[in-house]
């Protein structure tokens, strides 16, 4: 074929826009290197703990290749995904399984970051026998197991613990989780104040969080949520330190006034607050949304820091989330990719806060 002037004219017109494309989707090599000198934590320091939760083991996971460099670098605060929960730590009555939590709480202590607890009383990954044999044998039961766990790790080790984890039922009624197997072994909800007491009995110097998901997202929720602090008079009594929103939320909801409103709401009452778990469900056709997302929930975490002490998110990189089983997906919630590489959205979150 004639390589004609018109052809040539074209091939040049193609190849600029092309160029264009490339370096305007880029961003200079030069300017990552120098802003990956600040982690997030450091970043947010003035703010708040940024913290992810992990596994150290169990289910076969190897978070010593996979994960130990991001959250070495990234986080402060670290969170056991599975190894401290009910079925993983006491399984067996008497049996306490300590391999998995041990190694969490002494890599943390090794690398100077703090451990979240989570979690000593839940309805849900918690063994049958703890509640069977009527209302004296699963108080007898909540007992041995939050004072055993408080024993082996003081204050200094775990500052932090979801005391009680999502107790409020999903319905319209905003109500009591009745089905629960503490509600339906104390026949009420008085299983919440034993919960909060024994572990508080059990060592006053730690920080007791109650936690859910929907906190932000419902209305009736949050005012349950509310309700049953006040219905066990938890925070008259010093009981409670502090509501754990778990946040796995979307792109679209709870908007930031949601997020703002539900965060003045606690500490109106006196307390902290730790976002726990947070993850954007986002599927693949979603992607392009997360940066914008990001910038709005951080922009409220940021304007309300002397509310919020802790933000964790509840995985470290978009190659394993929790979601994908749950939302039955792929999804990519974080703001770190399959890749292990700092997206866009990253810089964005970092960035507003230096
Ligand atoms: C999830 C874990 O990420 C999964 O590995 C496990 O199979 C199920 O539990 N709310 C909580 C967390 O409080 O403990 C849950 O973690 C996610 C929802």
């Amino acid at each position: 074929m004639k390589f004609t002037a018109l052809n040539r004219i074209s091939s040049f017109v193609l190849l600029a826009c092309t160029l264009t494309l490339v370096l305007s989707c880029k961003r200079p090599v030069d300017e990552i290197e120098v802003l990956s000198e600040t982690p997030l934590r450091e970043a947010y320091a003035p703010f708040f703990k940024i913290g992810a939760a992990f596994a150290v083991g169990e289910y076969g996971t190897d978070f010593r290749t996979k994960y130990a460099s991001d959250i070495l670098n990234e986080y402060n605060s670290i969170t056991p995904e599975n190894c401290m929960k009910p079925d993983q730590i006491q399984g067996v009555k008497g049996q306490f399984r300590w391999t998995y939590a041990d190694r969490i709480v002494n890599w943390a202590k090794a690398n100077g970051k703090v451990v979240r607890g989570h979690t000593l009383v839940w309805h849900s990954q918690s063994p049958s026998w703890m509640t069977e044999g009527g209302e004296a044998a699963a108080r007898a039961n909540m007992k041995t197991h939050i004072e055993t766990i408080l024993a082996r790790y003081d204050e200094t080790e775990i500052y932090a613990w979801d005391v009680l984890n999502e107790a409020i039922s999903d319905d319209a009624s905003g109500s009591h989780r009745t089905s629960s197997p503490w509600y339906i072994a104390y026949g009420d909800s008085s299983y919440v104040r034993d919960a909060f007491s024994f572990a508080r009995q059990a060592n006053p110097n730690l920080q007791l969080f109650y936690n859910d998901y929907n906190v932000a997202t419902s209305l009736t929720k949050r005012n349950a949520i509310k309700a049953m602090i006040e219905e066990h008079n938890l925070v008259e009594d010093n009981l409670i330190d502090g509501i754990g929103f778990q946040a796995h939320w979307g792109i679209t909801y709870p908007s930031p006034s949601e997020i703002a409103e539900t965060i003045d709401l606690f500490a109106d009452m006196g307390l902290k607050i730790h976002i726990t778990e947070l993850d954007i469900t986002c599927n693949a056709s979603e992607r392009d949304l997360l940066e914008a997302r990001y910038d709005e929930i951080f922009a409220v975490f940021r304007e309300k820091a002397d509310k919020i002490d802790s933000v964790t998110f509840w995985g470290i990189a978009d190659d394993y989330t929790w979601l994908d089983n749950f939302k039955g997906f792929k999804n990519y919630p974080f703001l770190i990719d399959t890749k292990h590489e700092r997206k866009q959205a990253y810089y964005t979150v970092r960035d507003a806060a230096l």
